[in-house]
Order: structure tokens, then sequence, then C-alpha cells
């Protein structure tokens, strides 16, 4: 019997990765760039356990037995299978397996569940079965941003050119301690499972938005260069820039397919234009958002803000994200920021 387990966290993509040249292996139309979490936030944990004495595969997920014949799911176990060590891939390959996992966040509301879970899932069994060299290829069989969370602090998804997808894979551009300042806060507006998966939204898009054209053909090759270029030099003002663009240009482009696809909704406009505010106010970038296929909000600070702007977003949203009847509107008169925050 081997068993293992592993604890994979989320990442928020800064540029963002949607539409994909190929649905089946997951080749992405653009590069995406992104922040992995640390090992104390949301996370995903699998167990996996392979025996010869197990009668057949099964697979939980938060509690609840979920159905193996996931082509995903057996996509990457082919591949981690197809790369087993010859010596016991004989025996080790023919036994039955157990997954058990559990996000210790809300599920499939656009809070990059699916990549926590996929990463995790790849990086557990690729220990139970000793597969060495690189996994995102592999993770990304999972669900594409999930090759992201194999490797914390700055990843990059470099699309590659390939037909077969092998140079489809992310890598790290900077390692976990590089920016340690940076702090994300995730304001949750709404945890039940979103309307429409981002692998439906997604082609829907690829099939019927032009703006989806422009924006991976003359916009997303220079915005990765520059927020790479920016994460480095640890240049706030570039990097929350860069990201709320790309945040409004994919909404933009969910907008721009048809039919459309609405992820954010009215707390979500809150937000943003909470964070413009505040932004304006203070004369300088001090929040950045970023939001995913769903209304909750990422948010990205620095440090030193941290204190400020978590009284902002207490004052704004007094009573929770979840009750849309009880924030404050936005109508903010610039005094607010003056003494009490
Ligand atoms: C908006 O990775 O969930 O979060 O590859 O179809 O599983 P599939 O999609 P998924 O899409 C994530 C889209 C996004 C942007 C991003 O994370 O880059």
């Amino acid at each position: 019997m081997r068993i293992v387990t592993a604890v994979a966290p989320v990442n928020i993509a800064t540029i963002k990765y949607w539409g994909k040249r190929d649905d089946d292996l997951i080749l992405p139309l653009n590069d995406s760039f992104s922040a992995t979490l640390s090992l104390e936030d949301m996370c995903a944990k699998t167990t996996v356990m392979i025996s010869p004495y197990l009668l057949e595969n099964k697979f939980w997920l938060n509690g609840k037995e979920e159905n193996m014949d996931n082509p995903r799911l057996s996509n990457c176990l082919k591949a981690l299978k197809d790369r087993l060590n010859k010596e016991n891939s004989e025996e080790v390959s023919s036994w039955k397996i157990h997954i058990c996992s559990e996000n210790n966040f809300p599920t499939a509301a656009g809070l990059a569940s699916s990549a926590a879970g996929y990463a995790c899932l790849v990086y557990a069994l690729a220990s139970l079965y000793q597969v060495d060299g690189d996994i995102t290829a592999i993770a990304r069989n999972g669900s594409g941003s999930a090759c992201r969370s194999i490797f914390g602090g700055w990843v990059r998804w470099h699309k590659g050119s390939l037909e077969d997808g092998t140079d489809s894979i992310a890598t790290q551009i900077f390692p976990t301690d590089h920016w340690p300042e940076i702090r994300v806060l995730v304001l949750v507006v709404n945890d039940s499972r979103k309307k429409y998966s981002s692998t439906l939204g997604m082609k829907q898009t690829v099939m019927t938005s032009e703006l989806l054209k422009h924006r991976t053909k003359f916009v997303v090759p220079d915005r990765i260069e520059k927020i790479i270029d920016a994460v480095h030099k640890k240049d706030f003002q570039s990097f929350a820039k860069l990201t709320m663009k790309d945040s409004n240009q994919f909404h933009a482009v969910c907008c721009d397919t048809y039919p459309p696809c609405f992820y954010m909704n009215d707390v979500s406009h809150a937000i943003i234009d909470m964070v413009h505010v505040y932004n304006e106010f203070k004369g300088q970038l001090k929040i950045a958002y970023t939001f995913d296929a769903g209304p909750n909000a990422c948010l990205f600070i620095q440090e030193s803000d941290l204190s400020e702007v978590l009284s902002l977003i207490r004052y704004v949203f007094p009573s929770n994200l979840n009750a849309n009847e009880y924030y404050r509107g936005i109508a903010l008169d610039k005094d607010l920021f003056s003494k009490d925050l």
C-alpha cells in the first residue's frame, strides 16, 4: 500500500487565461501570470492511496463521493501512469486508487478551487507514483489554471506552440519570498456555485467574441512582459494598474461573448468603485482588484496599507459582503478618508 497527502494553495491570475486553442488538451490562446497564495491560506488538501487490496477506484470531494468517470481526472491519471518508472509500473499501475480531497473554502464559486484541487491531486499522485520532472502539463489536463498552482510565488503559464501541448507548461518566475510585502484580501461576495463554469464560458467566448482576438494577439503578450518587469522591480503602481486593466478586459471579453457571461454583480462593481475612489483620494494606487469567473474580489495591497484598507472595507460594507442590501453604496465623500479609518 502507498499513501500520500498533499496541500496546494489557490493561485490568483493577474493576467488572465480565457480561451483555449485546443479543448481536449487544454491549450490556452495566451500566456497568463499569477500569484500563488501561501500554504496557510485558501488550499486544497488531497490524500491518495493505492493498494492491491482495494476493490474499486473511489473519489470523495468535500466528504461527498463523486464519479470517477470524469474525463479530466482520467486524463491526469493516464498521463501520470504513462510516466511511471518502468521497474514498478506493471504492479503499481494496476492497483486501485482512493482519492479524498477537500477545500478549506467554497468550491466552484469562482475562487480557483479547481486550480488548487487539480494541482494538489496531480502533485500527490506524482509523489505516489514517484514521477519525476515537469508535472505542470499534467495538472493542466485537470484544469488549465491548475498548472500555475504547482509552484509558489509568481508563476507564468506559457501557452506553448507545439500541437501536442508538451511545451504548454508553467514556470516559477519569482520565488515565494520575492515580494513579501504583498498581501491578498479575498472578499467573498457570493459563495454559491457559479451559474456557468469557466470551461463553458470560455468556449462560448472563443466562438463568438471579436474582442478576444484583439486581446490575445495585441494586448496580452505586451502585458505579460510589463507585469513581470513590475513584479521584478516591486513597482506596485505598474503592477496594480496592469492587474486591474487585465481584470476589466477579461470581463469586457465576457460581455462581448454572445450570449454574454456576466460573472460580476452589483457588489463587485461597488468594490471596483471603492478601490478607484480610494486610490484617487490617496493620489496613488494603494489597492488593485481582480475578479475571476465569479463576483468575488481579490485585492492586492501592500502590508503597510493593510489595516487602513481593512477599515475602509468594514466602513463601506458594514454588515458583510453577502448582504447586498446593506452595503453603503459608494457615493463616498472624500472626507470619509480623512481621520477615522
Ligand atoms: C478566469 O482553469 O478554471 O480563473 O481550463 O476550463 O478548467 P479550465 O478553466 P479554468 O479557468 C480559469 C479562468 C480564470 C482566469 C485564470 O485563472 O487565469
